[in-house]
Formats: structure tokens, sequence, C-alpha cells
């Protein structure tokens, strides 16, 4: 008889160095040409599972096993924007992991602790979600393989099956359709800067119209300016489609974006996915988040990770 099992896992944050919608889909969702990149901002989880002692959890028509899930600051606070029910990603990945394997009785109690804040286009809730299907997977003994593990995740949000390998990837279709990219020689040094606002993704999408490219740009000189490891030109190339329409759509985000730019140090600004975080690409992360934070702002240092 085996003890409960348990796993630690880390959920490493994303930005889109690169973000171009190519077009409106018929299913409402936008066609994107996209570069992920993994910073080394994660959160954590602690995932544990009862020893499989009872076979009636294991039956096909066990009643539904308990999933619960607590989130915390990792001072132990509660995390009042990110929910504990079932509406978090989190407990939708559990439960369609378990239900993709026919297995309902299936139990989990997972700790999350969020460095990532939440609504700031940096992927927190998608990262969760894919690090909570692949210890399930491993904990509940599923081994569902690559494929389900990457159609569920799919299934989920438009950037989870990112989180599945992370690191660097260009990304196409709604963001599933992933490339993985050689990571650059050293490591992006970046700045993330929140505004204290919220950018709702789809609100930001329904802004997008007046601004759907007649000729999308591709990656291509990002893609070469990473590989060289040129910060500059990396800066140059990197972009985002879809801070037209967050600024469109949120123009209290205008300001911080001149006021970054305007800084000593600070090579490009750009918006993270959807938004509201900036971007501020720099060779002294360390530096230019401490000016911020003396100036008041909410500045997180990070790097690509890969
Ligand atoms: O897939 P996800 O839940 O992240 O998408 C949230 C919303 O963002 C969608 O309902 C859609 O409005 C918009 N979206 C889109 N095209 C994408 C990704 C997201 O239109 N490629």
């Amino acid at each position: 008889m085996g003890g409960a099992r348990a796993a630690r896992v880390e959920a490493p944050a994303k930005t889109n160095l690169f973000l171009e919608v190519v077009r409106r889909r018929a299913d409402g969702f936008h066609e994107l040409d996209t570069v992920f990149a993994a910073l080394d901002l994660t959160d954590e989880l602690e995932v544990a599972v009862p020893a499989p002692t009872d076979a009636r959890a294991h039956a096909p028509d066990a009643p539904a096993g308990a999933l619960e899930l607590t989130v915390r600051t990792p001072e132990g606070a509660p995390v009042p924007d990110v929910p504990e029910d079932a509406s978090n990603l989190v407990l939708r990945a559990a439960a369609a992991l378990r239900a993709r394997a026919g297995l309902p009785g299936l139990a989990a109690r997972i700790r999350l602790t969020k460095r990532i804040p939440a609504g700031g286009g940096l992927g927190g809730g998608s990262s969760d979600a894919a690090a909570a299907l692949v210890a399930l997977d491993r904990l509940w003994g599923l081994d569902l393989g690559a494929a389900a593990l990457h159609a569920l995740a799919a299934d989920l949000g438009s950037d989870v099956a990112f989180f599945l390998r992370a690191g660097l990837q260009r990304g196409r279709g709604r963001g599933e359709l992933l490339e993985p990219l050689p990571p650059p020689p050293r490591p992006v040094g970046l700045v993330l800067v929140l505004p204290g606002l919220a950018c709702p993704t789809p609100a930001v999408y329904r802004a997008l119209a007046p601004f759907l490219p007649a000729a999308p740009r591709a990656p291509d000189a990002l893609l070469a300016a990473l590989a060289a490891g040129d910060l500059e030109a990396v800066a140059g190339a990197a972009f985002n489609r879809l801070e037209a329409a967050a600024l469109a759509a949120f123009p209290d985000l205008a300001p911080l974006r001149r006021d970054l730019e305007a800084r000593p140090g600070v090579l490009g600004v750009l918006l993270s996915g959807s938004g509201s975080t900036w971007v501020a690409l720099t060779r002294d992360p360390d530096g230019l988040a401490g000016a911020l934070a003396r100036d008041g702002l909410r500045a997180v240092a990070t790097r690509t990770r890969a």
C-alpha cells in the first residue's frame, strides 16, 4: 500500500517579445504569430493526492473526488484577486484531466503560492494550469502522453500549451501551435512594471478591429536578434499588436509607458500579452527596478528563462 503522494512544481510567468495578430477568425478567436518567452518569475504549486487505497475511487462510476485549492502569497496571506473555487484554471485543469482519463473519483489538494501578478498579461493562471496538468498526470499515474496533455491545455486557454515546455517558443493559431526555439545565448533582462489596473483580455481583443494589419509582420528580425544575443536589436524588433488596442481601450496605460521610455538604460518598452504589464528591456534589470520602486512604482526585475 503506497502512502499519499506529493510534488512541488514551479510555474513560470511569460511575456510575448513579439505578437502579431494575423487576422480575426470565424470562431471569434484571432490568428496569432507570437514569440513567447518564459521568465524567471514563478508561482509554485504543492500538489498532493491521496494514496490509491480505495479501488472505488478509481472506478469509472465513482462519485466525484474532492479537488481542493488554497491560494496564498509567499508570505502566507490570501490573494484577493485569485479565486480558490472551481472557476480557477488550476481546478478546471484537474477536472478536465480526470474526465479525460474517465476517472471522476480522483482527488487532489493543491496549494498555490502566487508571485506572478494576476490579470497582467503574464500568463500566471495559464502556467499554474499547465503545471497542475503535468503534476497530476504523474501523481495520479495516468501517463496520458504529450498529445493528450497538449489538447487538454489548448482547451483550457490559448496560452496554456506554451507552458507545457515553456522556454522560448513561436506560437501560431490561437497561440497553441508551438515551435520551440533555441534559447538566446544569454538571458534577456527585463523589468515588469505593473500599472495597478487590469486589462481583461476579451476587452482588448474587442478594441482590436481598427488596428488589424493589412500586411501582418513576421518575427524574423526579433528571432535573429535573439539568436545573436543583441539586446539593442531585440528591443528594436520587439513588438505587440495588442498594445494599440489596449491603449485605445485603457488610455490610462499611456502615461506609464511614456515615463518608462524616457528612463536611462531603457532600450525599449512593450506591453506584455494583452496587458496591463509594461515590459522595459534593459541591461540592468535590478538597477532599473530599484529606481522605479524608489519612485513608488510596482516593478519586478526578471530575465528570460531557458
Ligand atoms: O483562450 P483565452 O481564454 O486565453 O482567451 C480569452 C479571450 O481572448 C477569448 O475569449 C478571445 O476573446 C480572446 N482571444 C482571441 N484570440 C486569441 C486568444 C484570445 O481573440 N488568439
